[in-house]
């Protein structure tokens, strides 16, 4: 099986099933990644966990060194990389607690570093980005999710923001005519950056709350970090379902 890596967002900011084999410090080109890559084995197949706000929690989705973590993953020899990432729900069918497998992305972020193909290039190069997720994962996920029961959401748009501050109820609903089902801080550049780097990238996205406008209460720290905890373990149970099948 090529080596599958997980980045954890927020609320899964660590396994705590994960068996821990090693702990890998990397420095890249591109400076440090978010922790040390975290060698281990998750339903005893073997996983390389990172996690992306750091293992307190403390790097913020705009302050995230996106091509370090992708350029680590690639280092130590991964294929497949899922990006575990919490949303705020657009669409009415993308409510709290519930998990969606995107299919396209809509970048509205700014000033992140988003390319590795900067300097000292010999030609300009373009990626094809059509399909930002690398479909067989998707896919997958998609049959992990039907095996265990935690039948994910199979498409949607994300719509990538900037934060770290939530959007307002007009910027929502203009994502939403945009086509947007779901909105986060993280899923850019790290999707381009797997792409770039020829890694088969995927998301699986939580939806922590519903987007700005769409409640009836205002968005609390509270109400996200509740229907984290569900939907993580949900998380949990689709991918150890996924290493069991040997999918990837
Ligand atoms: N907006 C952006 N990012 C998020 C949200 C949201 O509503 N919820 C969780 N991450």
């Amino acid at each position: 099986m090529s080596e599958l890596a997980i980045i954890g967002g927020t609320g899964l900011d660590k396994i705590p099933n994960l068996e821990i084999v090693h702990r890998e410090v990397c420095h890249t080109p591109f400076g440090e990644p978010s922790a040390p890559l975290t060698h281990g084995r998750l339903g005893g197949k073997e996983v390389v966990f990172l996690p992306r706000h750091g293992p307190a929690h403390s790097i913020p989705p705009h302050r995230v060194n996106y091509r370090a973590n992708l350029w680590a993953l690639k280092h130590v020899g991964v294929e497949n990389v899922i990006g575990v990432a919490a949303v705020g729900g657009i669409k009415k069918t993308m409510g709290p607690g519930l998990i969606a497998i995107p299919d396209q992305i809509i970048d509205y972020t700014y000033g992140r570093e988003h390319t590795l193909y900067e300097a000292d290039l010999p030609h300009v190069t373009h990626i094809d980005f059509t399909q930002p997720y690398c479909e067989s994962l998707r896919q997958h996920l998609l049959d992990a999710g039907e095996s265990s029961g935690v039948k994910p959401i199979a498409g949607g748009t994300y719509g990538a923001t900037q934060g770290p501050r939530l959007e307002t109820a007009a910027e929502v609903n203009r994502m939403e005519r945009d086509g947007c089902d779901i909105v986060g801080m993280t899923g850019m550049p790290e999707a381009s950056l797997a792409r770039e780097l020829n890694l088969c990238y995927a998301s699986c996205a939580v939806v922590a709350n519903w987007a700005a406008g769409r409640g009836s209460d205002p968005i609390s720290m509270k109400e996200i970090e509740k229907n984290l905890v569900q939907g993580m373990e949900q998380v949990k149970t689709l991918l150890i379902t996924l290493l069991a099948l040997r999918a990837v």
